[in-house]
């Protein structure tokens, strides 16, 4: 659908370029089935279904191999017994999320049995960590691919369609796939994510992340307001600019990435006020940010856009100074504090979300009474909790000992959710009789009679369909007249 519009970053994209280069210097969703189906059927001679794992990212590079596969001539099937070939794409965050991925394998062995043909694929963090040990451990795979070797995909079907394993497993510090575009799967048409950077740099010691999707890097920004255009164009109202560390994308047009200042580099409150240059109509939202990285520029560009939501996802992951030491997290709680205190100051509205993690090693009752007095001060409208899992190869398995007994980080994670549940439920009862401009993303889950869209804050509201001509991807104005712990209900004013 076009809106008559022309993208400002089309014809204006290279000398906007230079005006603001010149300018600086700065269990999660699981086995969501991405049942796409692109393109005509018919111009494609062979199927590919896929399953995506884990964090928005993977769902995002989900969408980068829909578009290397099409190239090739896959077209993407919602049913796996049509498939030539079935991909899951993995996440290695937590044991619980391999755990997973496992039970996924065994069923699709008994599926190849009576489909001997059938080659099964699998993509993501977990063939990274576990390269061709995964082919020795799960007999009915074929082919195991690593977050930066998705070009490679084509060949590798080919291999195996000649009945050898594939392994691509390289990691890169260039590949960002920034020329691919990628084929929106399962999309509500709405809401669109689109990737800016790869990698990370942090080495938080229980994270699994920097070995499986290697050392950080940013992509051109050119190509990324580009895609968000294009996005804008077919109708789309929302932007997510994702990354493992937004607040540290820095792009430089001549050089690629370099460590220091430089002089023509884009940095990611500069890219934020690029995309949010695009159109008034266009929101655009990001995740996530690293407490140590978030910036007053970026906070200041967030409250000079109507359009950037004014909600950040700010994981603590702990209350207690010691511990976020061992985590090397590089801030302490009173850095944190010091950090929400000012993103309130700069914008009083803005809701903020955690990620908490509950029985990280050699961690106290007087720590975890650290997290939950931090929870209480930063006042979450929402966390993901979970309890430490100990990865291999990670820091802490190194370092230290998992040495909090499963009952008892089990207990501390109940406490941390109860109190979360306690904080979300305030944090809507504050929002009764407001009203807020909210963007429709579809019918609500429970009933066809009722809208569901989100507030600038992130906030899920259900609401009565008018008798007005309002459609999906309209924003109207809401106000707040119930609540549950998780959602506002409202109606339109
Ligand atoms: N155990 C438990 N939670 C973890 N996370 C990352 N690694 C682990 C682990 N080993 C959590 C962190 C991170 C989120 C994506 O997952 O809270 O922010
Ligand atoms: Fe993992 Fe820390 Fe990087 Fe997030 S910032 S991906 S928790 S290492």
């Amino acid at each position: 659908m076009s809106f008559g519009y022309l993208c400002p970053f089309k014809s204006l994209e290279d000398s906007m370029l230079e005006v603001l280069t010149t300018k600086v210097h700065d269990e999660a969703r699981q086995g969501e089935a991405y049942a796409p189906l692109t393109g005509e059927p018919l111009q494609y001679s062979k199927k590919f279904y896929i399953e995506s794992y884990g964090c928005q990212m993977n769902f995002s590079d989900s969408e980068i191999v829909a578009s290397i596969l099409n190239d090739s001539g896959f077209g993407a099937t919602r049913d796996f017994t049509e498939a030539d070939v079935v991909f899951l794409n993995t996440c290695s965050i937590r044991e619980k999320a391999e755990q997973t991925v496992r039970k996924r394998l065994t069923e699709f062995r008994k599926i190849k049995q009576t489909k001997p043909g059938l080659l099964v694929g699998v993509l993501g963090c977990m063939a990274e960590r576990l390269k061709s040990k995964l082919l020795e451990e799960e007999h009915l795979v074929d082919i195991v691919v690593g977050p930066d070797a998705y070009r490679s995909l084509p060949g590798l079907i080919e291999e195996a369609e000649g009945g050898q394993k594939a392994v691509n497993v390289l990691l890169s510090r260039e590949e960002t796939y920034a020329d691919i575009s990628p084929v929106r799967l399962n999309s509500n048409g709405v809401s669109g994510f689109v990737s800016i950077m790869r990698g990370c740099n942090n080495m938080c010691t229980f994270c699994v992340v920097p070995f499986t999707r290697g050392r950080e890097r940013s992509r051109d920004v050119s190509s990324i307001v580009r895609e968000c255009c294009d996005l804008f164009e077919q109708g789309y109202k929302e932007v997510t600019l994702l990354g493992q560390n937004v607040d540290s994308y820095y792009f430089t047009q001549d050089e690629g990435q370099l460590s220091g200042q430089h002089p023509s580099a884009v940095t990611f409150a500069m890219l934020l006020e690029m995309v949010a240059n695009i159109s008034p109509l266009l929101r655009v939202r990001f995740s996530t940010s690293h407490p140590k990285d978030i910036t007053d520029d970026v906070l200041h560009v967030m409250a000079k856009y109507n359009n950037i939501c004014k909600y950040i996802h700010l994981p603590v992951q702990s209350g207690s100074t010691r511990i976020l030491q061992l985590m090397n997290r590089t801030y302490t709680r009173e850095w944190y504090m010091a950090k929400v205190k000012r993103i309130r100051e700069i914008i009083p509205e803005c809701g903020i979300s955690s990620d908490i993690i509950a029985g990280f090693c050699t961690e106290t009752e007087d720590d975890h009474r650290d997290t939950l007095s931090l929870m209480e001060y930063s006042a979450y409208d929402l966390s993901y909790m979970f309890f430490y899992s100990e990865r291999p190869g990670t820091l802490a398995q190194r370092r230290y000992t998992d040495d909090v007994p499963e009952d008892v980080k089990k207990r501390r994670l109940q406490e941390i959710v109860d109190l979360q549940n306690k904080l979300s439920r305030e944090s809507n009862e504050r929002d009764l009789g407001k009203e807020f401009e909210v963007l429709i993303e579809g019918n609500s889950k429970k009933s066809d009679a009722d809208w569901m869209g989100r507030t600038s804050h992130n906030k899920v509201i259900v609401f009565a369909k008018s008798n007005r001509e309002i459609n999906k991807g309209d924003y109207v104005n809401v106000r707040v007249t119930d609540c549950t712990k998780a959602t506002l209900l409202g109606e339109i004013i």
